[in-house]
Order: C-alpha cells, then structure tokens, then sequence
C-alpha cells in the first residue's frame, strides 16, 4: 500500500506542501502520497481529522495554522524544538503514539547559512515580531552560533515574555520595544517574523539597524517585494529574501524524518520562487 502523507490546517487550499512533498517523493523515488485536509476552523474538527487519518492508516501530517499549538498538545511525545517553539508543525505516528516536531526553526537555519551563504556564528540577528511565527525561529538561530539575538516587537512586553520563556542559561537572547530599536545597534540578519506584510504594513525599522552588508528576510513567501524587504531595500540592504526558502527547507527536514532519504531542494525552490524585484 502507497505510504499516506498530508498537511491539515484550516484554510488549506493555497498551501504549497503538496506540491512540495509531491517533487520530493517523485525525485527520491519514494512510494508515498500527499494531500490537503481542511479540517474546519475548530480544535475538535482538527483532532478529529488527525484521529481520522491515523486510522485510515497514514503515517504522518503537516500542520499548518491555526493548529500547531494544538498539534503540540495532542503529542504523545515531542522533540525539544517543539517543546521550546511550544508549537508543532510535523507529527509522525508510530506504533508507540504521536511524535511531534517543529522544523520551521531548523528550515530556516538552513535556508539561510546553506542556501543563501550567510554565517551565522558570532554575527548579530534581528527578529521583529513576538508571536507564533517569531517562537519557533528564534532558539534555532541562537544556537546557530548568533552573537546576540534580539527580539523587536511593537507591544514590547511580548518581546520581553518570549525572551523569559525561551532563555537556557547561555543563550544572548534580549528583547526590545519596535520603537527603541534604533539605540540597539546595527545587524548583520533581519528577519521580519511579523504578520504585517500580510496588511501591506511593515514594522518601522531604522535604517541605523541594518549593518553593512546585511541580509534582510521576510518570512512571507510568493509576494515579490514585500512592505518589509521594500524598507529594507531603500535603507541600502542589497541581500533580500522571503520566506520561500524556509518553506522548502521545513519541509525536507519533515520528509527526512519521516522517510530517512534528505531531498535535494534547489530545483523546487527554484520552481516556487517568486522574483522579489520586479523588471
Ligand atoms: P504569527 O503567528 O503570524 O506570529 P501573531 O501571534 O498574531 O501571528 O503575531 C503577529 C506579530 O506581528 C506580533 O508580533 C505583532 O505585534 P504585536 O504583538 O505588537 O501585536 C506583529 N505585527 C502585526 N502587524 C504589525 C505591524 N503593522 N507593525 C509591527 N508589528 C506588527
């Protein structure tokens, strides 16, 4: 019987996943299928779908928003990147219940320093943004070697909680008001973990916080420009990035884990990329 994969999540239908994980089985030759269920707006219908598919015999699920806080919570058992993100995005369904991981952090690590050429260690990070998107990115950055990593938010006192919550002993987290950003120095990575490109909005960063040769990444994907990457652009950042990277970048980490075979990305990432500069 083909192996059953799918992402559930509610709306589910502009989701790039089955294309994603399609192209990946096709290129490592594994007998594997990959569908979309939109399981409703509630938590009960979201269990309900993931109960379901289980027992129809799938092996594993993607889960995209609102769920993956509830993913988490339904776990049997959960990898320290869940755990610390505090939200899951991949489970596996082994004879021994449901594991949970998040592999939203560690796509992005890897989209950054292995596709996109950025050194990581000893360099200072930016993330603008306290909320979902921001809690699973911003561990796996600092133990990627980040020199500092600061939390910018507009309500400052999400910024300072996040940075209290996901503190070990060691790790150069601090957190900071959006608005007293421009006495926190300069930054060699900016990533844009808010939710304001998807209003047309972009959180006012200084220019004074984009450091010679900077990489500026918006964690939005197939937008071209976005209000962010436009700012970031105009303050002198010649490296631009959306999110597109990490999206491919999650997912092979979730088909590696359920499949034991790491898919090549470049040729898919190639495949949904959106040209950010138009012309
Ligand atoms: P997500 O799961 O996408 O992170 P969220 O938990 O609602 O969604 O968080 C949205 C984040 O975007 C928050 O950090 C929010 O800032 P506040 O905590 O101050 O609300 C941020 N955000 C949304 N629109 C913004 C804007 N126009 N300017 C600055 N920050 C914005």
């Amino acid at each position: 019987m083909t192996d059953r994969y799918a992402v559930v999540g509610h709306p589910i239908a502009h989701s790039k996943s089955p294309l994603i994980h399609g192209l990946f089985a096709k290129a490592t030759g594994q007998d594997m299928r990959y569908d979309a269920i939109d399981c409703g707006p509630d938590e009960a219908g979201f269990r309900a779908a993931v109960r379901d598919f289980r027992e129809a015999g799938g092996l594993g699920l993607n889960v995209t928003l609102p769920f993956k806080l509830a993913a988490l919570r339904l776990a049997d058992a959960a990898s320290e990147d869940a755990r610390l993100a505090g939200a899951a995005n991949t489970l596996s369904f082994t004879q021994e219940g449901i594991r949970a991981r998040n592999t939203d952090g560690s796509g992005l690590v890897r989209d950054l320093t292995a596709n996109l050429g950025v050194v990581l260690d000893g360099r200072r990070v930016l993330v603008l943004g306290a909320g979902g998107a921001a809690r699973g990115i911003v561990l796996p950055l600092a133990r990627a070697g980040a020199a500092a990593l600061v939390v910018a938010n507009r309500t400052a006192t999400r910024a300072v909680a996040l940075v209290h919550e996901l503190a070990p002993a060691g790790l150069p987290l601090q957190a900071v008001a959006l608005d007293d950003l421009a006495g926190a120095g300069a930054f060699d990575v900016v990533i844009n973990a808010t939710s304001a490109s998807l209003s047309g909005a972009t959180p006012a960063v200084p220019q004074a916080a984009f450091a010679a040769g900077a990489l500026a990444c918006d964690l939005v994907y197939g937008q071209g420009l976005t209000p962010f990457l436009a700012l970031a652009r105009d303050a002198g950042v010649q490296q631009l990035a959306d999110g597109t990277g990490m999206l491919v970048e999650q997912a092979a980490e979730a088909f590696a884990w359920w499949r034991g075979v790491r898919p090549e990305t470049a040729a898919v990432r190639q495949r949904l990329t959106v040209p950010l500069l138009a012309g």
